[in-house]
């Protein structure tokens, strides 16, 4: 489990906002789920025999109630959505979420046993246009955060006929091969064949070299689904490659699949940044109406790694130095001054050390302040306040409440000639 420490959080707040701004845009509405579910939960949704629920989960028992702390987002949401009946209310569900998820893995660059997804999962429409659109929002996204290599892989499942008829025909195939298939793969030609196609054993890839596809079994309905996912997205002009072994590692998954990879330099086996899929049978079998849905969730701290934005970290805007003896009456004055510029909405800090002006100066360059407000004995006696513009290397002294003004006025004009700057063009 990882600490996110203050210099870090002007990244995270970037992708965050951005996220955000992409949901709104998109219709989405935030949803705050638990971060603790009863453990069979995840059971029914994920699937007995992933990985996940095989030996990731934090789960314990609490006055004989088996409890785990969520892995993903998806099963609460669901939970979720069932629990409030919104389909009676909402024909079709717009939801996005953000938060920490927690799985018991081997920890590496990019993946940790606490890490935080921004997910978002649609309910209520079958329909192929809405898989393709989601897919381009995240590539719009993804290129807003400005990440470089964005690779989209799709694959299609098929329905549970599909899946069943091919389970059967895998194994069929795998069986006389046990012998070259690795020890989990041995066990999951049991448990879970199709993963097999995901595991990046050598000894296992060869084995499944020649297996039939699953593409050979897929119902013509769900045929035309993918077609139409692939036509919208040509439409759209969002590039994506199919991978016919994508099967991804939740069992909860029908008809379209997809991931994101990119920064493949800076995240090397982690560089897998969204995954998702349809799931148009969960709602149903966790007890709800037979509703269709689909989502998806990005792993926080690898867009965190990937992306190539530029994040001024500037803390404050302005810093308060009086100067004197901690409690004499010129940082009982810079007190006031401080709170007084927080009412004009800047973002100041008074340093009530006692420190020499050089040490002062020295941290406002750390914490990124562009103005500084001086106040020595004289100041105090006139009523009047240095005020310093360390960006215009200028230092003129003036009563109070003009200082403030001042202050203010510098700043403004520099916030509005960022935001008139024309917007960055993005890759
Ligand atoms: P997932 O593929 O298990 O899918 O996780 C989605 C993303 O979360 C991964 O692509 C990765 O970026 C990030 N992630 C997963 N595990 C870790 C980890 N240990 N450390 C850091 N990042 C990690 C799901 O969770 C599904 N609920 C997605 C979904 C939503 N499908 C439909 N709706």
């Amino acid at each position: 489990m990882n600490d996110v420490l203050p210099e870090e959080m002007g990244r995270w707040h970037r992708v965050e906002q951005i996220y955000a701004r992409t949901m709104s845009l998109y219709g989405y509405r935030e949803v705050r789920t638990p971060y603790v579910e009863s453990t069979g939960l995840f059971s029914r949704a994920i699937g007995e025999a992933t990985d996940v629920v095989e030996k990731e989960m934090y789960s314990f028992v609490h006055h004989d109630e088996p409890l785990t702390l969520r892995p993903e987002g998806t099963a609460g949401a669901a939970r979720a959505y069932i629990e409030h009946n919104v389909h009676a209310t909402e024909p079709v569900t717009r939801w996005w979420y953000g938060g920490a998820m927690f799985r018991a893995e081997r920890p590496q660059r990019g993946r940790y046993r606490q890490f935080y997804q921004l997910g978002a999962e649609l309910f209520g429409d079958a329909g192929p246009g809405c898989d393709a659109e989601m897919i381009d929002m995240l590539v719009q996204f993804l290129r807003e955060l400005r990440i470089p290599d964005l690779k989209v892989l799709v694959n299609t499942l098929g329905g549970p006929r599909t899946r069943a008829l091919y389970r059967d025909a895998l194994v069929q195939y795998l069986t006389p091969k046990i012998g070259l298939l690795s020890e989990t793969s041995r066990r999951r030609l049991t448990t879970n064949p199709l993963r097999i196609l995901d595991s990046k054993n050598e000894q296992d890839r060869e084995a499944v070299r020649g297996a039939p596809t699953l593409h050979d079994f897929l119902g013509e309905e769900d045929i035309a689904h993918f077609q139409a996912v692939r036509a919208q997205l040509d439409k759209l002009c969002t590039p994506y490659t199919v991978e016919d072994k994508l099967v991804r590692g939740l069992d909860y998954y029908t008809r379209t699949l997809f991931e994101i990879v990119g920064a493949t330099e800076k995240l090397g086996a982690g560089s897998t940044l969204v995954g998702g899929g349809r799931y148009d049978f969960m709602v149903a079998d966790l007890g709800g109406p037979q509703v269709p849905a689909i989502g998806y969730a990005a792993g926080l701290e690898r867009l965190v790694i990937a992306s190539e934005l530029g994040v001024t970290d500037k803390v404050i805007d302005a810093l308060v130095a009086p100067l004197g003896a901690p409690g004499c009456l010129a940082m009982m004055e810079g007190v006031v001054l401080a709170r007084d510029l927080r009412k004009s909405g800047i973002r100041c800090e008074v340093d009530t050390r006692g420190t020499s002006l050089k040490g002062q100066l020295r941290r406002a360059n750390t914490l990124g302040a562009r103005m500084v407000l001086i106040l020595g004995e004289d100041e105090l006696a006139q009523g009047t306040v240095q005020v310093k513009d360390l960006d215009a290397h200028t230092q003129e002294a003036m009563p109070r409440d003009q200082a403030i003004r001042n202050v203010v006025d510098r700043l403004m004009a520099a916030s509005r000639s960022v935001d008139s700057r024309p917007p960055r063009e993005t890759t």
